[in-house]
């Protein structure tokens, strides 16, 4: 904690300029070395008899490395993750009625991958503490329908993949056996999980590569990740409109430009994360002794990547008063807080309407007190003191 006159001369500075954003709008960050790979790139591409195409290299290389980075037998680049989740659900062939579980507090593009795919999604409670998808809440929800539990690794912490493939083995598939547990792992790439990394573990795993993200390759980009060598063969098929495996499929490949940047941000990534844990680390005692707010939780067989820094509000401070300090954050110290993220069915009206009856009270109630404080690596200690002294400002005017 800090104390009320190195708080004021930390505030004395004014509002952040330009101002903190929830998600930063670069995640990572680049230097001459991603921009000499790139150009390199470009400049081999420049041969007609070379070019860019089609998946040269060093698409494989990329591919290579993060699959042993992950330690997963494949890697499948592609061009952002929302496609990598749409081919994972196009592997399973849902037919109608087929369902898949996913979190109620999530991204919209996982369950948007299962409708997409012709499948029914299922919500499933997040766990309280770490926002992950409840394996003792999807337990209540297999059925005889259940095709795949489909966790995202929320925000930069694993989801408890172990837990979930052991409800999957309690509750086979009548007809296609066990049930696959795949992970959404956009904002998790390099995250930690039981002595290894988020990839690891599970059947496949999703990553985004967008700006936002933990390592970028340009803005866009993605990766599936497997040992299931009939995974990677389909999804490296329909990645380039699936002749190989004679389904359908489309455009949605990785240019080599991108690839290049991509091997560099990756031996970044372990320092992106480092940098990003020491941010949180000094937030963590900054911020303690704040009644109002619960701080991120990272169970102990999970290494958070901390792509965003969840906190809550407690109870009493739900809702309005939750809100309020959001607005005060934003408006009067810079500060700008988001709420990742409220259960997907009441913000997206189509798969509100794909999920009549269905709620998830536990994951409303916790949108309530979500407030996420920005992080990025790059911020310096003091920067970081003067966003904790701003928290710590706004609540005590709220109080
Ligand atoms: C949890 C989650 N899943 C999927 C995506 C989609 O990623 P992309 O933008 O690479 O398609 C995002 C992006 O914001 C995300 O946060």
């Amino acid at each position: 904690m800090m104390d009320a006159a190195e708080r004021r001369t930390l505030l004395a500075a004014g509002p952040f300029n330009p101002p903190w954003r929830g998600e930063p709008l670069l995640g990572s960050s680049y230097d001459e070395q991603e921009i000499e790979a790139a150009v390199a790139a470009m400049r081999d591409s420049l041969d007609p008899h070379v070019g860019f195409g089609f998946s040269a290299s060093p698409i494989p290389e990329f591919e290579q490395e993060f699959a042993a980075y992950v330690g997963a037998k494949h890697a499948v680049a592609v061009n952002s993750a929302g496609p990598g989740l749409d081919i994972m659900m196009r592997y399973l062939n849902l037919q109608p009625g087929d369902e898949v579980i996913v979190p109620a507090c999530n991204y919209q593009a996982a369950p948007l991958a299962v409708y997409g795919a012709g499948g029914q999604v299922v919500w499933g409670e997040v766990d309280e503490a770490t926002l992950q998808l409840d394996p003792a809440d999807v337990e209540t929800k297999m059925s005889s329908r259940t095709r795949a539990i489909f966790p995202v690794h929320m925000n930069g912490l694993s989801a408890p993949i172990a837990e979930l493939e052991e409800v999957a083995a309690r509750h086979p598939h009548p007809q296609h056996g066990p049930v696959p547990v795949i992970g959404d792992a956009a904002r998790a790439c390099g995250g930690g999980y039981r002595g290894g990394k988020i990839g690891g573990f599970g059947f496949a795993t999703v990553y985004s590569f967008h700006t936002m993200k933990n390592m970028t390759t340009l803005g866009e980009g993605g990766m599936i990740t497997t040992d299931s060598d009939a995974v990677e063969q389909y999804a490296r098929s329909v990645r380039m409109y699936g002749n190989a495996v004679e389904a359908w499929g489309t455009s949605n490949v990785m240019t080599k430009v991108q690839a290049a940047v991509g091997r560099v941000q990756l031996r970044k990534l372990d320092g992106f994360i480092a940098d990003r844990r020491r941010v949180a680390a000094q937030r963590n005692e900054l911020l303690a002794d704040l009644p109002e707010l619960i701080l991120p939780a990272e169970p102990a067989d999970c290494v958070h990547s901390y792509y965003l820094y969840t906190c809550q509000v407690v109870d009493a401070w739900a809702g309005p008063r939750r809100d309020a300090l959001i607005q005060l954050l934003g408006e009067e110290y810079g500060l700008y807080c988001v709420i990742a993220n409220p259960p997907v069915y009441q913000g997206r009206r189509i798969l509100r309407e794909h999920t009549p009856g269905q709620s998830c009270p536990r994951s409303e109630a916790l949108a309530q007190r979500l407030l996420c404080v920005p992080i990025h690596p790059s911020m310096s200690p003091q920067v970081n003191a003067q966003v904790c002294a701003a928290v710590i400002d706004a609540v005590e005017r709220l109080r």
